[in-house]
This record gives C-alpha cells, structure tokens and sequence, in this order.
C-alpha cells in the first residue's frame, strides 16, 4: 500500500541524536519540494508542495517518517477523544524521542503493549512523544525500509563485555535486514579493533578474519574462530584471507572513498560473497552530497540491491548495506534504492 500525501501536507521524520543537520541538508539537497516546517530535538516536519506518495521519498538520516496525522497532548493521548487503539487493520508503534528520564511512563504502559509487529497489516500508525506533554501521530506503510520496528529500533541491548559499541552497529544490522549467520560462516572485518562486531559474530559461531593494526581485545584474540591480522587494509594482499569469505563487514576511520576503493579491492574475487556492510563516516556535511555516488559506485560494481540507512545507535555515519545476487531471498528488502 502507497500513502499519498496532498500538496500542502505533512510529513514527519524522525533522527538519531544530534544529526538534525544531516537531515535537514539531506532535505535540502534532495527534496527541493518539500518545505521545512516545525523542529524539535530529533523530529522535524516538511509540507509537501505537490503530491507525492510517501515511498517515493527515503532520506538517510531519518529512522522514521510517516505522513503526519496530527499533534496531541498526554491528555489527549489517553483520552477516549483519540480513541488510535480502536482503529484496525493497523499495527501501532509507540517510541518517545526523549532520553529516557523524560519518557512518559504513563503513555508508556499505555501503549507499549500494543507494540508489535504483524506482517500482515499494511499500515503502521506511530505515536511519537517529542516533547515532556507532546506528541505526534502519524502513518507509515509496510513498504518502507525497516517499517516493521517502531521507529527502526531492534532495541538491542550491550553485552557488559562487549569490546566496544560497535557490537550494536553489526547487530542492529543483521535485525533489520534479517541477515542469517550461520556457524563457520565466513566473515571478514575490516576495521576490527577493539573488537565488539567481532565479538557479535563470534557469539553467532561465525569464523571471522579481523585485518586492523591496532590491538584486538582478548575476549576475540582466545575464541579459536577468530584469526587476526594486524596490519592497515592496503598491505593485505587478496591471497593472505580465504576467497570463500560470505560477509564483510567494514568501519574503517578512513575516508569514504578509500574505504570504499579498499572493500572492493580486497572482495572483487570473493567467490561466494552474499553482501557488504559498509558504516561510512561523515566527516563534514559536504559528504551527504556524495551517499548518491557511493550507491552508484556499488551498482557499477554489481551489486544488486543497495540501501542507504542509519542504524539507532550510529552516530556522525550511516550504513551502506550491498548485497548480491547471491543473498538469500529473504533479504531483499523493499527501497527505492533497489
Ligand atoms: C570505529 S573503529 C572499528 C570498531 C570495530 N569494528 C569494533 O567492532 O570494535 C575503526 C578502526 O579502524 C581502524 N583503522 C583505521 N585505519 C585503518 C586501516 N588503514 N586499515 C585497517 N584498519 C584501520 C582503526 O585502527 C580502528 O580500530
């Protein structure tokens, strides 16, 4: 089902912490015909000034957007006046945008429980708290990248002993994109240390190859499936890893366009590669400009599904994820990138 917005509706969108910015040149270099209208914290609306459909747009730096329905307060919210959980055919995603001392508990337990996910439903209405007594409605459809979590968040937790947060970046992806991981799976990391997605992986009993010149954390070093190699990307030669490698995974600290010249260096040859999972920083707002060329970049290498999104617990960066003809069906996920 497509959602169509009229010329002079909204539409509101939802971003990590501290990346409005990105959103909002993203907006403007792409999307000249949506107009900026209201922004707090993390949420922002844009007024459309013809009518579109709600998946012919799909920004990076957004982890939800929905035609906006309407703004309510707490006692609105709770009142039988929105009676949202009446509606059917519909599935409810309630999040609050607010750190977690400011949520409303209240609101919370309310509509938490309805939080689910059925595929079956076509429509996802979301409930947004945006401010201490503020919240937003507004709907999504089923079509959209990651629609089936409320405002894309697997909420996964962090292992106390996680080398570092980049676990949550490889498993927040594998969530969303409903990645397999099988054991003696054959991965490869590039940018490994200190070592938290090796570690995710490594719980998942896949074999993993880490190449990084700075130390690897003990808790990968002693798992048997775990082989290091401690050099920078450009000195390893294709023949020093197996060429059976299923999955790369990759958060260099270089810049996009080495990094990306450097997996495509070291994978072209890889017989059975399914995909590749690319966090590319954003050094300045100039590179927002360039996501595009980075998709582009993929395709001419062949890669034939490609999407662009940022993961809840990224920072000043975004996930390229390229999979191949080879990736089970189960993956293809719909985008307008594909
Ligand atoms: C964000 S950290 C990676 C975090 C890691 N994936 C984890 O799970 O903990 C970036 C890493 O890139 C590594 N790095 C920077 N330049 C590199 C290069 N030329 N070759 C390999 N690794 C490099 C750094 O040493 C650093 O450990």
């Amino acid at each position: 089902m497509t959602i169509k917005i009229n010329n002079g509706e909204f539409i509101f969108f939802c971003c990590n912490e501290g990346n409005l910015d990105l959103l909002k040149y993203e907006m403007k270099i792409g999307y000249s015909y949506l107009n900026p209208g209201y922004s707090t914290g993390r949420f922002l609306t844009y007024k459309t000034t013809k009518d579109i459909l709600l998946n012919e747009i799909e920004p990076v730096f957004t982890t939800r957007w929905a035609k906006s329905i309407k703004k309510v307060s707490k006692q609105q919210l709770l009142s039988q006046e929105i009676n949202i959980l009446s509606f059917t055919n519909f599935n409810l995603h309630y999040f609050s945008l607010l750190d977690e001392e400011a949520q409303d508990k209240e609101v919370y337990e309310h509509f938490d429980k309805f939080n689910n996910v059925n595929l079956e439903n076509e429509l996802y209405y979301d409930v947004v708290q945006v401010k201490p007594d503020e919240f937003w409605i507004g709907v999504h459809s089923k079509n959209q990248r990651c629609a089936t979590f409320p405002n894309s968040d697997p909420k996964i937790l962090l292992p106390d002993n996680s080398p570092s947060r980049a676990y949550l970046k490889l498993a927040e992806a594998q969530h969303l994109f409903n990645i397999s991981i099988t054991e003696n799976q054959k991965w490869l990391e590039l940018g490994s240390a200190p070592g938290g997605a090796s570690y995710f992986l490594l719980n998942n009993k896949a074999l993993v190859w880490g190449i990084d010149p700075a130390e690897m954390s003990p808790l990968c070093l002693s798992n048997k499936k775990f082989t290091h190699i401690k050099k920078p990307v450009q000195h390893i030669k294709p023949e020093e890893i197996p060429s059976d490698i299923e999955w790369v995974s990759v958060d260099l600290n270089l810049n996009p366009k080495q990094s990306l010249a450097e997996v495509f260096r070291i994978s072209k040859d890889f017989r059975f590669l399914k995909g590749i999972l690319i966090t590319v920083k954003i050094v300045n707002l100039d590179h927002v400009e360039y996501i595009r060329d980075n998709i582009n970049w993929a395709r001419d290498r062949g890669f034939d599904h490609i999407v662009a999104t940022q993961l809840p617990s990224h920072k000043r960066e975004y996930l390229l994820v390229l999979l191949n003809k080879s990736a089970p069906k189960r993956l293809i996920i719909s985008s307008k990138h594909a």
